[in-house]
């Protein structure tokens, strides 16, 4: 299907809904382009929780982990970062390098040639030819679905990843976070049928946004947004929610609503986002998690965060078993080896190992 782009024109591909672009996003029954969080459906989540938990196994041996890094030896990445990252940016040159696959990174736009008047097309065709995919975190919001469609339309088109665009997916991040609470649920009857409360920047938070759009895939889930009125989930994805039956909650309370949520899902404010002084209207403390608060979460609760934090999460919380961040961040790593390991075709092998 991936190919099929070249026959159509931007225009007319950009304003397609995600459900009928993810269609082109394939090749071979298989993700090719990983955009937006509405190409997982369940049977795809489920292989990937599988093979993630797979790979995990297989990299405890000294033996296993050096197969592992034999499977995509040949391949090259290129990491086009134009925005700030740590975890996403490191998680991703891990999850390539477990793979053996070489990586090069582009982090500042001063460096590229986009700086000499090429053109976006032309830059992206430079990349087409050195490289076997492109993982890309851009400010811009439609950017890396510009950068596969360009790339689609090339006579030598490979894969792109988005890492992160602007205030609206970061698919990855929301796999690895659906992992992650899969992951603490297992031996609790599974995800499905429990309570998950979102807080913060709910308005410019992309990870909530992605994350949202997965849960839908897990019948009987229930969502607390809790932020302040001005920083609310934006309405398209509460329409998306509503046409798949996902019941939600809007509150402006947080510390009373603790109780209710089997996990919590705190994020940061986005203030690079600003367009005046908005961020100054939110009151920060009210919407964190301090050690007080534990006493409140149930015993089997979870906390989540995408990190960096900022102090939504007091650091003495970080001990209690509930906390679950730093393990999160460890585990967007297998996620994104198992996610290359899709891309690319060797998943039935590190299955079969
Ligand atoms: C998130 C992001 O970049 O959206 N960070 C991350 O990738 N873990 C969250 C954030 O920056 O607040």
């Amino acid at each position: 299907m991936k190919r099929q782009i070249a026959q159509m024109n931007w225009d007319d591909y950009r304003v397609l809904p995600e459900g009928e672009k993810a269609k082109y996003l394939t090749s071979d029954g298989r993700l090719y382009d990983v955009l937006f969080s509405q190409q997982f459906n369940r049977e795809l989540l489920d292989h990937l929780f599988v093979l993630t938990n797979k790979i995990r196994l297989v990299s405890k041996t000294r033996e296993g982990a050096e197969w592992l890094s034999t499977l995509l030896a040949t391949k090259k990445a290129l990491l086009y970062f134009i925005q700030p990252s740590t975890r996403t940016f490191l998680s991703f040159w891990s999850a390539c390098s477990t793979l053996g696959m070489k990586v090069i990174d582009v982090r500042s736009p001063e460096t590229s040639s986009e700086m000499k008047g090429e053109s976006a097309e032309d830059n992206l065709r430079t990349i087409s030819s050195y490289f076997d995919i492109l993982i890309t975190r851009h400010p811009e919001r439609g950017y890396a679905d510009k950068a596969s469609f360009i790339l689609g339309k090339t006579r030598r088109p490979i894969p792109t990843i988005n890492a992160g665009s602007g205030k609206d997916q970061h698919p990855t991040q929301a796999l690895l976070d659906i992992f992650s609470l899969r992951k603490s649920f297992d031996k609790l009857g599974g995800l499905e049928g429990k309570t998950i409360m979102m807080v913060g920047d709910l308005k410019r938070g992309r990870t909530v946004r992605s994350l949202c759009y997965l849960l839908t895939n897990f019948p009987g889930i229930r969502l607390i947004f809790s932020s302040p009125e001005a920083f609310k989930m934006e309405n398209d994805i509460k329409d998306f929610l509503k046409r798949r039956h996902v019941s939600f909650l809007e509150t402006e309370e947080f510390a009373s609503m603790i109780p209710d949520a089997d996990a919590i899902y705190m994020t940061r404010l986005q203030d690079e986002h600003d367009t005046g002084n908005e961020s100054k209207t939110f009151d920060v403390s009210k919407f964190a998690f301090r050690e007080e608060h534990l006493k409140a979460l149930k015993p089997n609760g979870v906390l989540l965060h995408p990190l960096p934090r900022r102090g939504e999460i007091e650091e003495r919380v970080d001990l209690d078993p509930r906390a679950m961040y730093w393990r999160q961040v460890r585990n967007g790593m297998w996620t994104r080896v198992a996610l290359l390991a899709h891309i690319f075709g060797v998943d039935k092998k590190i299955l079969e190992k």
